[in-house]
């Protein structure tokens, strides 16, 4: 039977094999240092790869489903709104993890969500430079180039590694606020705190099972709208480091194998907020 939404996501993952393709190019034959500029601050960088590589899903996905909606990092960022409507619409991170593509670190992701009537139905993260292809649809379970996920059985905290991020944010109070929350989690103690420089694959290394939560204020839609299926298909819960329910555009998440361990951890976090991706 005709399934219109598998036929989007057959495109996504052809497309993010594509962007991938580009992306190792990229780090193994220019110097990026060169092609850096900033977003919002002077370490929140982005590229022209980034640019391209956003130019070309949307393009091929808009000559195939012109119907569809679009939320784009770059699209986001040179004035187009960011609002999740009821309609179908793909969220797009071409490169996350775009100061690791900087530096030759290897842990990059192209992040293609696709949600209707606000519920993320599928979601394709491809890890570039490692060649993984991580996906998942509501429903039909998670996948790593084929082989299906699933999340850690840890409920001890104590035998825990957690994943975080320090993001771009440098204003001392936030910093403080960062530190804060990592000394009381890494105090507990857990076995480790880790860092991919990628909420997308700190969210899918949650959905293999190599670490039990990742969690981070400050991030985008389209850093985790991709992975959150991911997490949920492979069995983990997403949250909001209040402890309430996930908002995608509130800058704030959650990713954990499950309840017992997103209670604990979530406990030792302070809640503070970012600019929420759809103020008007
Ligand atoms: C960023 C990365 C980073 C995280 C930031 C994200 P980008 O995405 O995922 O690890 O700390 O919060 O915004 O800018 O590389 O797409």
């Amino acid at each position: 039977s005709h399934d219109p939404w598998q036929d989007a996501m057959d495109h996504a993952v052809a497309v993010a094999r594509k962007s991938g393709e580009m992306i190792r190019e990229v780090v193994q034959n220019q110097d990026q240092s060169s092609l850096v500029q900033t977003k919002s601050s002077a370490v929140d960088l982005v590229t022209e790869t980034d640019q391209k590589v956003e130019r070309l899903i949307i393009q091929s996905v808009k000559s195939k489903f012109p119907s569809h909606r679009f939320i784009g990092e770059e699209s986001v960022s040179s004035g187009e709104p960011c609002i999740l409507t009821s309609d179908p619409t793909w969220i797009i991170d071409p490169i996350d993890g775009t100061t690791n593509f900087v530096h030759r670190y290897p842990f990059v992701g192209v992040c293609i969500g696709f949600a209707v009537n606000q519920q993320v139905e599928w979601g394709v993260v491809y890890s570039a430079i490692e060649d993984k292809m991580f996906t998942a649809r509501r429903g039909r379970g998670a996948f790593c180039n084929g082989r299906p996920l699933q999340v850690s059985t840890q409920t001890d905290v104590h035998r825990s590694m957690v994943a975080t991020e320090f993001g771009s944010d440098r204003d001392p109070q936030v910093v403080d606020k960062i530190f804060s929350s990592l000394h009381k989690v890494l105090s507990l103690p857990v076995h480790g705190v880790r860092g991919a420089g990628s909420a997308a694959l700190n969210m899918c290394a949650v959905a293999r099972g190599s670490v039990e939560l990742y969690y981070e204020t400050g991030v985008h839609v389209w850093d985790i709208a991709a992975a959150s299926v991911i997490v949920t298909e492979a069995g983990g819960v997403l949250r909001d480091t209040t402890g309430g329910a996930l908002d995608l555009m509130s800058r704030r998440i959650v990713a954990a194998n499950n309840e017992t361990i997103a209670t604990r951890i979530i406990a030792e976090l302070e809640v503070y907020s970012s600019e929420r991706d759809d103020r008007a």
